[in-house]
């Protein structure tokens, strides 16, 4: 307990400075509470307002993917490249070092393989995300599919379940069997997790980028999608950093690159530092022959 006699009185109160009010540098999240401005602000960068997210949860729904078969080998020594990672609670226990100090994005819905139907999943406890520290709860969101209304209230579910926590949720558009991957989709697909309370929304390139950006109302980052040529991820990843993306969250484009931590560094320069894809590409190239 303080001691209540011989205090020095408080005289240091500078009545001629205003205390600051700031608002919150990420898109949309302004009003949030104190715990989800913490995490956000651990996933984006509060400087460049972006993020790089590794994403390596495909085993969940397509087992030991290429480049994924031995995550112990090929995942856990680019993790201190990246800002976040995303991954499923199996590899988080099993594999990632528990010191890694990074923020994760934790796959909170699971269901079909991709040996059955895709999208028909459930979520997991919140006190798990909770025991696990999630920084964020990435949930799949099937609009236009016929397991639309299934996942619609797994992330109704999980950003109420979120909220009470303090964890945000990430909403990851997955595209319907029939749907085309073109701006009046996408915008469609990431306003409607957005309206439904996803602080984050996760979903791809396409010719429009720009109005799928600017009308969802919350950051959204880049989903990388099947495995390019790395100076074609490299300008998809800057054409959509132009466009209004806050970051990227990819695995294939990264873990199947020729070298790893050469490509994740490359587009750390794209997303944080506004590179040119021509000089990341540059970067890429002499990296990978020193890495
Ligand atoms: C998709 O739902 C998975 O969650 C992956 O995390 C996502 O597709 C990102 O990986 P990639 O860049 O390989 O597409």
């Amino acid at each position: 307990m303080a001691d209540a006699d011989g205090n020095k009185e408080s005289v240091e109160f500078h009545t001629n400075i205003p205390q600051k009010t700031e608002g919150f540098f990420l898109k949309g999240s302004n009003s949030l509470e104190w715990g989800m401005k913490d995490r956000l602000a651990r996933i984006f960068n509060p400087k460049s307002g972006r993020t790089v997210m590794l994403a390596f949860d495909h085993g969940y729904i397509m087992g030991p993917t290429s480049g994924l078969e031995r995550m112990d080998l090929t995942i856990v020594p680019l993790i201190e490249h990246a800002d976040c990672i995303m991954c499923t609670r199996g590899a988080l226990r099993s594999l990632v070092p528990p010191t890694i100090n990074k923020p994760v994005s934790l796959r909170y819905s699971a269901g079909t393989t991709v040996l059955t139907e895709l999208n028909d999943e459930c979520t997991m406890n919140i006190e798990e995300a909770v025991r696990l520290n999630a920084s964020l709860l990435a949930v799949m969101v099937a609009v236009g599919d016929k397991f639309e209304g299934v996942t619609m209230r797994n992330l109704t579910h999980a950003v109420d379940m979120g909220t009470r926590y303090g964890i945000p949720t990430l909403g990851v558009t997955a595209i319907g069997k029939d749907m085309a991957r073109d701006s009046r989709y996408l915008s469609m697909a990431a306003r409607v997790c957005a309206e439904n309370g996803a602080h984050v929304v996760k979903t791809y390139f396409c010719e429009g980028f720009d109005k799928v950006a600017a009308s969802c109302p919350v950051p959204i980052v880049l989903a990388g999608g099947k495995k390019l040529p790395e100076l074609d991820a490299l300008t998809m990843a800057a054409k959509a950093m132009d466009q209004g993306a806050c970051g990227v969250d990819m695995g294939r484009n990264v873990f199947q690159s020729e070298n790893p931590v050469a490509m994740l560094k490359a587009i750390k320069s794209v997303v944080h530092e506004n590179e040119t894809p021509k000089k990341a590409f540059e970067m890429f190239e002499t990296l990978k022959n020193e890495l």
